[in-house]
């Protein structure tokens, strides 16, 4: 079954088609179109402005997907092979939705293919079963391991549980831990469809707080990676901000609390200089890292699951990635009993794209008639 899904809920156009047979879902073509060059003057997003850009760029970003993914040189003729639409009908921002949802309904009616509206966190999630080619696996880990906490430190290494390609390895019941922009939820699902939220941000998302940390040093938007880039050549003894909840019996995270300790050390120091920069990305990413790993592991324990999913913009962490894998108690248990296995998209699916939201509609087909499909920036699991 070919899928074509489309992604505008924030700031990126994208779309991407997919190819599922049983349950093995194969990327064939992804593409996304940016504005963040934009963005990163404004420090942050300007809702209007993302749109405005987005249905400049939606028919490109579509026809450039079915140019590399099928073999037809007529977009329509190609636009007729495929089997169905999945789309993004929320959370997010309503003019940046609406470029997206109804884009996918015009063409759903046209061509009278099934549309399959997709919760966008959902989508994150279903990364994960997304098989990436093996040169896209070999490109990720080479990057990994390039890094320069990978493999220069041979203990460091990402092992076989994390795994970017062998998602069919993926075994229920599994945690989901969502960490984005806007969200930082864990999820325990016993089977494809089924979300029990065990925990959400009282406040900040995780992402958030890279940002507005990332601000308040005077790094652009958005800053988890550059505060990645950072924190490696930083000194993790310098500072140490607090990790709210991390000791208290829920599933809920809270980050407001660590950005205004953050701001009031960068009041206190006299002298913002390079090193001291780098010092503080290194302490708070440890201290999100630290509440993100511990507290996830912790839920895993208590639910018996066989299998972490990491997702969102901020699983594209090296960090939390290698912390994972280090604190995971299966971890050294010989494979064939590996209790909980942890997986990771391939980092360019961990950050918005249109792939995970046709992964999503693969695995949770329920096509719905266009007309009663509307865009829900305000959705929630
Ligand atoms: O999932 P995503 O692309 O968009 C939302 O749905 O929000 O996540 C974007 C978030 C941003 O806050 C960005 O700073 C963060 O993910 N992010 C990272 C990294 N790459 C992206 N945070 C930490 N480390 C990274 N390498
Ligand atoms: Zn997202």
């Amino acid at each position: 079954m070919k899928i074509l899904g489309i992604e505008t809920s924030c700031d990126e156009t994208a779309a991407a088609l997919i190819e599922g047979e049983n349950d093995h879902v194969v990327l064939k073509a992804n593409v996304l179109a940016t504005s963040l060059a934009l963005h990163a003057k404004t420090g942050g997003i300007i809702p209007e402005q993302a749109a405005r850009e987005q249905a400049k760029f939606i028919l490109p970003v579509i026809k450039e997907t079915l140019n590399k993914s099928l073999d037809t040189s007529d977009p329509l003729e190609s636009l007729r092979t495929i089997d169905a639409i999945a789309v993004t009908y929320g959370p997010g921002l309503i003019g940046s939705l609406l470029v997206g949802v109804e884009t996918a309904k015009t063409l759903a009616y046209v061509l009278n293919k099934p549309i399959i509206p997709v919760n966008h966190m959902v989508g994150h999630i279903y990364a994960n079963f997304i098989n990436t080619s093996l040169r896209d696996h070999e490109v990720a880990r080479r990057f990994e391991e390039a890094s320069p906490l990978g493999g220069k430190q041979s203990h460091l290494r990402l092992p076989r549980s994390l795994s970017v390609a062998r998602n069919d390895e993926i075994q229920f019941p599994l945690l989901a831990l969502v960490v984005s922009g806007g969200h930082t939820d864990l999820l325990l699902m016993k089977r494809h469809g089924d979300f029990q939220l065990l925990g959400g941000t009282r406040d900040d998302a995780a992402g958030e707080a890279f940002d507005k940390i990332g601000r308040m040093l005077g790094l652009s938007y958005p800053a988890g990676p550059e505060i990645e880039k950072l924190a490696n050549l930083g000194n993790p003894k310098h500072f140490h901000f607090p990790r709210p909840l991390l000791h208290e019996n829920t599933y809920e995270f809270s980050f407001s609390g660590l950005k205004t300790a953050v701001l009031r050390e960068v009041k206190a120091t006299k002298q913002l200089n390079n090193q001291t920069i780098r010092d503080i990305c290194r302490a708070a990413q440890d201290a999100i890292i630290d509440v993100l790993v511990k507290k996830t592991l912790r839920a895993a324990k208590e639910h018996n699951v066989k299998s972490i999913l990491l997702s969102g913009g901020v699983s594209a962490n090296q960090t939390l990635r290698e912390e994972f894998s280090r604190l995971n108690p299966s971890q050294g248990i010989p494979s064939g009993q590996l209790s909980t296995q942890i997986f990771a998209p391939a980092k360019s699916l961990c950050t918005d794209n249109a792939a995970m939201i046709a992964s999503a509609a693969y695995f949770n087909y329920n096509p719905v008639p266009w007309q009663e499909i509307t865009a829900d920036p305000e959705l929630y699991f």
